[in-house]
């Protein structure tokens, strides 16, 4: 088979996917049509245009913009299931998909509206293409503490249907100590944690998501190669990272792919595994991401296949299900 077939043919889980981040500039005019809501672009050529970004901050800004357009139960379930449809299609067969509360309900759109159409859509995606999934409720970090727990007060509802609290947005300035607390919360909960850190934040970032929030994942974590004794203890620990070659790509974190260091991760022993952050941002779903790292940094078919069996066991799913994916 060729290596793309290969890549398909992978039973993937995909760990680090905001649904936010799958709005393609075709379903952000068509909802702008539906809702009446206005867009600074022209063209869906001119949104695509303006998807050059030379940090995180540059993207963030426009990412929020974008979301908008999202008005509806109906538009988070579209959302939701263009990205499930276009998974399945990678050989996605479990998803832990992120979403940002606080970027709709400051603007006046219910937790509700939200979480009923990606739950909604969740449920399809089951029934037709046999892909599972799971929430992951992200607190924004460049907001405070105090708009992380009225966020996780809303949830209260919904908990028994949201696996994991996460932290995104602006990492610089915004250390994973300002959260202690709220995580702290949502593990007395019963919450999974995961956090960014390490993708534009210091070694010392890692550190606090492991040691402060305690953190069941580390999204990104690139930066961590920095601290050997890091690197080290997240290789003894098993701590999964949730690596996105393409979107280190286009945030700028590496300058060429050529420089990615997914096959120095593996060789360290870290629990590294490929995913997609933003994919209508960033140029690719998670099949585009193995491929453009495999040709890359010259992957062979067996680190290929580690990548996907670590996105299988790093997943929240149980021990029988990972294991019938195997
Ligand atoms: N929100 C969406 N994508 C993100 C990323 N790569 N880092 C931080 N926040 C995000
Ligand atoms: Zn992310």
């Amino acid at each position: 088979t060729s290596l793309d077939d290969f890549i398909v043919r992978l039973p993937k889980a995909e760990l680090h996917l905001h649904i936010e981040g799958t709005l393609e500039p075709e379903l952000m005019f068509a909802l702008a049509a539906r809702n009446g809501v206005t867009i600074p672009f022209a063209s869906v050529e001119a949104v695509r245009a303006a998807y050059r970004f030379s940090n995180l901050q540059d993207f963030l800004d426009i990412y929020y913009a974008g979301a908008s357009v999202l008005v509806t139960r109906q538009d988070f379930h579209d959302l939701a299931m263009a990205y499930f449809t276009r998974a399945a299609a990678d050989g996605v067969v479990h998803a832990e998909i992120m979403f940002d509360p606080q970027t709709h309900t400051d603007r006046g759109i219910a937790f509700a509206t939200v979480i009923e159409g990606l739950l909604s859509a969740m449920a399809e995606a089951e029934r037709r293409f046999g892909l599972t999934s799971r929430l992951i409720l992200c607190f924004l970090r460049h907001l405070s503490e105090e708009a992380a727990f009225a966020t996780l007060a809303m949830a209260e509802p919904w908990l028994d249907r949201i696996t994991a609290v996460g932290l995104d947005s602006s990492e610089l300035g915004h250390p994973p100590a300002k959260f202690a607390r709220v995580f702290a919360a949502a593990r007395a909960k019963g919450l999974k944690l995961v956090a960014h850190a390490g993708e534009e934040g210091p070694p010392d970032y890692v550190r606090e998501a492991l040691d402060i929030l305690g953190v069941d994942r580390i999204d990104h974590g690139n930066r961590a190669l920095e601290d050997p004794a890091l690197v080290a203890r997240l290789a003894a620990g098993g701590m999964t990272l949730t690596v996105c070659p393409l979107s280190n790509l286009k945030l700028c974190v590496v300058s060429d792919l050529a420089d990615h260091p997914i096959d120095r991760m593996l060789a360290a022993g870290l629990h590294a595994t490929v995913n997609s952050d933003d994919p209508a941002y960033f140029g690719g779903y998670i099949a585009d991401n193995y491929r453009a790292v495999a040709a890359a940094r010259g992957l062979s078919r067996a680190d290929l296949a580690r990548l996907a069996a670590n996105s299988l066991t790093g997943s929240f799913l149980p021990a029988e299900a990972i294991a019938a994916h195997l």
